[in-house]
């Protein structure tokens, strides 16, 4: 027997039906962004490691500890991309979109790799719709981030999520901060690792999520309390306009985010209903992250909304997702003539983007109904012998119930004035009921 094989350990694969949800969530994420003018960007998923060392940050573990990092047949050092903003600033600068009007925004969307330990929510190769506006400092950007962020998951119906947000000051303020932060951790009961931990970054402890180090950090200073006054007013601004367009958020000052290049604002989305794995989208600002990859001083804010997770989210408020219908119109040919007008008709009406199926294989009527019903179909379209002969299609409305006799030359426009004109009060329709009244003027097998 041949080997089988299984997908790598902690990647999902998203399989009808459930892979229609998932490009429902991916496209409700991403909506409101292209409503706001946010262009496109599609990108490699490896580039240089050295990319996301510097980008993203040595102190992170997404880049000790998570990347996939290889070498190519040349030996150049490569990573599988574990994040998006590193990225779209390499290509900003690449290709001079900075020069251009600004803020540049765009969004993107896609998979991204982290060696995690896999669990529910935790995947080696998860999914992100993501934003990065570049080019401005202007607090209204902030909230216009955050709110489309808070729009996406609302379009999909999400009540039950929270936004964290917090200010993580900058270049000015964070240094003293951060020495003040490392001094109280110097005096705690920690273990040698989180002490070093705290000499790489201090703000990551603040993150720590074991018992015995949350009940030491009661005290902690706070970078909030600590902000210049520059990032004192870009908060406030930040919260003025987030008022402004009716998003709330939870105060969140222990909140630090995992990756490096952070300044400013900074947020998440939880959801409780998610368990360890809560967090469904992530962002904030990042002042130094061009000018370190090498391209002008210049500022920019974005997120990554966990499109996984986001669906996770989804399923355990119970809500609907991507609608039940997979194509408007059924086709089922009782023969091979009527097979060929059947073929002329489906490209026809998928011309005028109507969606179309057909029943293959010389089904019969009765299995090729049930098809037809499980698909969602408003439509049944049927040829047989006698049909044919007569220049008609019979046409069944599933909703109705009413089956007409429909000459050929008529029978797109037909389907698209009726569809046109929407459903009437829908009758239900089972897949596993008999489709009696489907009568044919020709021979039926
Ligand atoms: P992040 O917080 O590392 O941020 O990731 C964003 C979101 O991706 C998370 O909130 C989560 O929903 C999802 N995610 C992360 N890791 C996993 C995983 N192992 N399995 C499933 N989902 C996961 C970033 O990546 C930043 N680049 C976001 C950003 C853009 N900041 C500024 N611009």
């Amino acid at each position: 027997m041949p080997q089988s094989f299984s997908a790598p350990k902690g990647v999902p694969d998203y399989v009808p039906p459930r892979s229609r949800d998932f490009l429902h969530v991916r496209r409700q994420l991403a909506q409101p962004a292209e409503d706001a003018g946010y262009q496109y960007i599609e990108l490699p998923v490896f580039e240089d490691v050295n990319l996301f060392a510097r980008g993203v940050g040595e102190s992170s573990d997404v880049v000790s500890k998570e990347m996939y990092t290889f070498t190519d047949r040349a030996d150049r050092p490569l990573a599988l991309r574990p994040e998006g903003t590193a990225g779209v600033m390499r290509a900003v600068v690449e290709h001079h979109l900075e020069r251009g009007a600004l803020p540049v925004k765009l969004w993107y969307a896609g998979p991204f790799f982290r060696a995690e330990r896999p669990q529910k929510g935790r995947y080696r190769q998860l999914q992100q719709v993501g934003v990065e506006a570049i080019g401005s400092d202007d607090p209204a950007l902030d909230a216009e981030v955050i709110a489309l962020a808070d729009e996406g998951y609302r379009s999909l119906g999400l009540t039950g999520f929270q936004l964290l947000l917090n200010s993580l000051g900058c270049a000015t303020c964070r240094p003293g901060y951060r020495s003040k932060l490392l001094a109280f951790l110097q005096n705690l009961d920690l273990d040698e690792e989180t002490l070093q931990r705290a000499q790489a970054n201090p703000l990551r402890v603040l993150d720590d999520k074991r018992t015995e180090v949350k009940a030491q950090l009661g005290g902690a200073p706070m970078m909030v309390d600590h902000l210049c006054e520059a990032c004192q007013t870009h908060y406030d601004m930040v919260r003025e306009y987030l008022r402004a367009a009716k998003v709330s958020w939870t105060e969140t000052p222990n909140l630090v985010r995992g990756l490096d290049y952070y300044t400013k604002t900074a947020f998440e989305f939880t959801h409780p209903l998610l368990g360890a794995q809560s967090g469904i989208g992530g962002g904030g600002r990042y002042d130094g992250l061009m000018a370190q990859l090498g391209g002008p001083e210049m500022t920019g804010i974005g997120f990554g909304l966990g499109t996984d997770r986001t669906l996770l989210a989804c399923e355990a408020e119970g809500l609907p997702l991507a609608p039940a219908q997979l194509v408007s119109v059924y086709g089922i040919p009782l023969g091979a003539t009527a097979k060929q007008s059947l073929v002329s008709l489906a490209a026809d009406l998928r011309r005028k983007q109507i969606s179309v199926d057909l029943a293959f294989d010389g089904r019969a009527l009765k299995g090729a109904m049930k098809a037809a019903v499980r698909t969602g179909a408003r439509f049944v379209v049927i040829s047989g012998d006698e049909d044919e002969a007569q220049g008609v299609f019979q046409v069944k409305d599933l909703a109705t119930g009413v089956q007409v006799a429909v000459p050929r030359v008529e029978v797109s426009a037909h389907i698209a004035a009726a569809l046109s004109a929407g459903a009437p009060a829908s009758r239900s329709a089972d897949p596993d009921s008999d489709h009696p009244s489907f009568a044919s003027t020709g021979d039926l097998p």
